[in-house]
């Protein structure tokens, strides 16, 4: 399928990559919420730190710990080697990792080897992208087969992304009637599917109707991390679309609370916590609110652009300050952290 618009969806991508690798984009107006919980530290833990193990399912793979690399990137021969480091890494960890949007290689096959990984990765879980907007611009079930075929995926995620849509150069703005679009796409995908923000929140409601979809585990991606008003900010070229971006600097729920709610409110679909997740503790209090997993985007990004050691080094301390976490709290389970009284609300 080849649409005039097609170049500038690569543009888009491709500035969208430079932006968020030489500016600053983490968030500064609103806080993931993380800071304003502690966790009640045991003295006595009563647990021997050599038996903690971090690993679980997930969507029918098994994981060495509970982090997913966000889905970012594809579409360039820069975001080609971004993936390999990155999945050359998850490999190596034992965590999941996400490929960026590929509508880029549905719309141009001859780009889909910069999403390609399984031979670097043939173990990960590993998930394809696409927008759920494109379901209400000529993408169908064929389209969300190819992604999925693609790459060799385990899972497709749909991405959400109302926000950025409306504030990009050309975005695609009719979100309208994609619930049901969603709900079938559920139905017949072969592998499971996963919907997703990107960094401003699914609230309860929103996530309720998606679980009624038959959605296979909600990604939350919330506020506090990197700030897509800021990059959409940084990549348009007149002032008002500039000014009307940074109004929205601090939109958005912040993933603390939005973990709560959706983990708290949705029992039988698995919640992802991303959108601000910077240090393993970080991940003990998205687990301890309800995660199940948690997904990590722009940092890791920074890291796949020096080597794929750089994000195996910026993810063994996220693990590592994990597994001190559960110690310090007398766990040996993630099952155990999950929904603990020992984290406490400040006032
Ligand atoms: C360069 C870049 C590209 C992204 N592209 C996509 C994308 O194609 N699909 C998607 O679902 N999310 C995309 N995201 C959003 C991330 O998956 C994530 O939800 C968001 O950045 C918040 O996580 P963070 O605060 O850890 O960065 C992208 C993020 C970055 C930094």
């Amino acid at each position: 399928m080849t649409r005039p618009e097609q170049p500038l969806v690569n543009v888009r991508k491709k500035d969208q990559l430079r932006v968020c690798l030489n500016e600053d984009v983490e968030a500064h107006h609103i806080t993931a919420g993380f800071d304003r919980y502690s966790f009640v530290h045991q003295g006595l833990p009563e647990v021997n730190a050599a038996d903690i193990d971090l690993s679980l399912n997930l969507l029918g793979k098994k994981l060495a710990a509970p982090i997913i690399i966000s889905s970012m990137t594809g579409g360039t021969e820069e975001a080609g080697a971004i993936n390999r480091n990155l999945a050359l890494a998850a490999q190596r960890l034992g965590v999941a990792m996400g490929v960026g949007s590929q509508r880029g290689g549905v719309e141009n096959p001859s780009l889909a080897h910069t999403y390609q990984v399984r031979d670097v990765a043939p173990d990960i879980l590993l998930l394809a992208n696409l927008g759920a907007v494109q379901l209400n611009y000529g993408y169908s079930m064929k389209q969300c087969r190819q992604a999925v075929e693609m790459i060799g995926a385990d899972a497709l995620v749909l991405h959400l992304n109302p926000l950025q849509e409306a504030l990009q150069t050309g975005g695609e703005t009719n979100f309208g009637g994609l619930l049901a679009k969603i709900e079938r796409i559920c139905d017949e995908l072969p592998v499971p599917v996963i919907v997703k923000e990107v960094g401003c929140g699914i609230c309860l409601q929103a996530a309720e109707k998606l679980a009624a979809a038959g959605v296979a585990a909600i990604d939350v991606a919330g506020a506090g991390g990197t700030v897509w008003s800021e990059v959409e900010a940084l990549c348009v070229d007149t002032d008002l679309a500039r000014n009307v971006a940074r109004a929205f600097a601090s939109w958005g729920i912040p993933t603390a609370e939005a973990i709560k709610t959706v983990a708290g409110g949705i029992r039988e679909v698995p919640c992802i916590g991303s959108g601000g997740i910077r240090t393993g503790v970080d991940a003990a209090k998205a687990i301890a609110l309800g995660a199940a997993a948690v997904g990590i985007a722009g940092p890791v990004l920074r890291m796949a652009a020096i080597s794929a050691e750089a994000v195996v080094a910026y993810l063994s301390e996220v693990k590592e300050e994990l597994r001190l976490a559960l110690f310090c709290l007398g766990k040996t389970r993630l099952e155990q952290l999950r929904g603990t009284p020992l984290l406490v609300k400040r006032e």
